[in-house]
């Protein structure tokens, strides 16, 4: 299969609602990084995104829908839900909520759980690619499975790691503006709000919206349906070593404000244009094949989501994600 670039106009998404439509997979980008779109009501087309990933099928995927309305349709939303629904939808938040049986999405999206994650994703070009399909678009970050995100078309196309020849199309609307995916909040059996997977919303943004603290999973890879789990995720492919203030022997240091590095994720020491550089940098950091060593990244607000991303960059490659 020969997987083609379409613009980011009308012509371009349309073509690629028409693909989808089809039972088709056509990456799509979203402000937090690219999305490989199926169609979510359509099961051999979800089975094709495990195939593309080559993604563990206990691991399911997050819905993407064009606002609460359709949200609505395929799950049930209690009123905390709808409250931070109306305050961060569209945007990089992912609601991890009651599926509703009548709600036409294939069993397969869920895994088989009777809960699916919604998100509504703020991305001009997504935002028209879901009105021009009108369904439910299944969208995994659109990596094979346990690599880096991509943040931009070329990642998703990349001979290491990514997804050229296994999918239809990427559409080209250049890189992400938040960088890191999702922050997704879900709620234990008593109804407590739990932050599932920090990410590209701060947990103290949820919390204030919320009125009340979020309960937080313990990383665990012995129960890897929880999202964001699975311990080695996001990994380059060289070793790499975190809170370093230096780099030793021939180690690519990444750094991060006063700790200069051969790269640096944010010379000023601004934890937004970090997160939107992190993934690429470790790409590009991957590519000189040596060690790579990090900064020490302030652990508040996006440096949350950051330092959970580099932890699982860092960690052993055991379990793939
Ligand atoms: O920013 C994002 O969220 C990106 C863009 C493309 O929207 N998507 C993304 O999807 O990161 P993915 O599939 O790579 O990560 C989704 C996470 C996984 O860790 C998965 O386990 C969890 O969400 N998840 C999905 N559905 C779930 C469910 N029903 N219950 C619990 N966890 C779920
Ligand atoms: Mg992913």
């Amino acid at each position: 299969m020969n997987t083609i670039l379409l613009p980011a106009d009308a012509e371009g998404i349309t073509a690629a609602a028409m693909y989808l439509a089809r039972g088709r997979l056509v990456a799509f980008p979203t402000e937090t990084v690219y999305g490989l779109g199926a169609d979510a009501r359509n099961p051999a087309a979800v089975a094709q995104v495990y195939a593309a990933k080559g993604r563990p099928s206990f691991n399911p995927l997050i819905v993407h829908v064009a606002d609460l309305d359709a949200a609505a349709r395929h799950a049930e939303i209690p009123p905390e839900a709808a409250d931070l629904a109306q305050a961060f939808w569209p945007g990089p938040l992912t609601l991890v909520l009651p599926r509703r049986g009548d709600g036409g999405l294939a069993d397969l999206v869920t895994a088989g759980l009777d809960r699916v994650a919604i998100r509504v994703p703020a991305h001009p070009v997504a935002q028209m690619l879901l009105h021009a399909f009108g369904g439910p678009l299944a969208g995994p970050s659109a990596n094979a499975s346990g690599r880096i995100s991509p943040t931009e078309p070329a990642h998703v196309i990349d001979p290491d790691g990514g997804l050229a020849g296994r999918i239809a199309a990427v559409i080209d609307a250049g890189p992400c503006a938040v960088g890191v995916e999702s922050t997704i909040i879900g709620w234990d059996g008593q109804g407590v709000p739990v932050l599932l997977r920090p990410g590209g919303l701060p947990a103290e943004a949820v919390e204030q919206a919320l009125g009340r603290e979020l309960g937080r999973l313990a990383g665990d890879v012995q129960r890897p349906t929880a999202p964001g789990q699975l311990t080695s995720h996001y990994a380059p492919n060289a070793t790499v070593r975190l809170n370093a203030t230096e780099a030793r022997g021939d180690e690519t240091l990444i750094g991060f404000g006063t700790v200069a590095g051969r790269l640096n994720l944010s010379p000023n020491g601004d934890l937004t244009e970090a997160a939107a550089q992190l993934f690429g940098m470790l790409r590009q950091a991957d590519r000189i094949g040596r060690p790579i060593a990090v900064a020490p990244i302030p652990d508040h607000g996006l440096g949350h989501a950051i330092n959970d991303r580099l932890r699982r960059a860092a960690a052993p490659r055991i379990v793939s994600g």
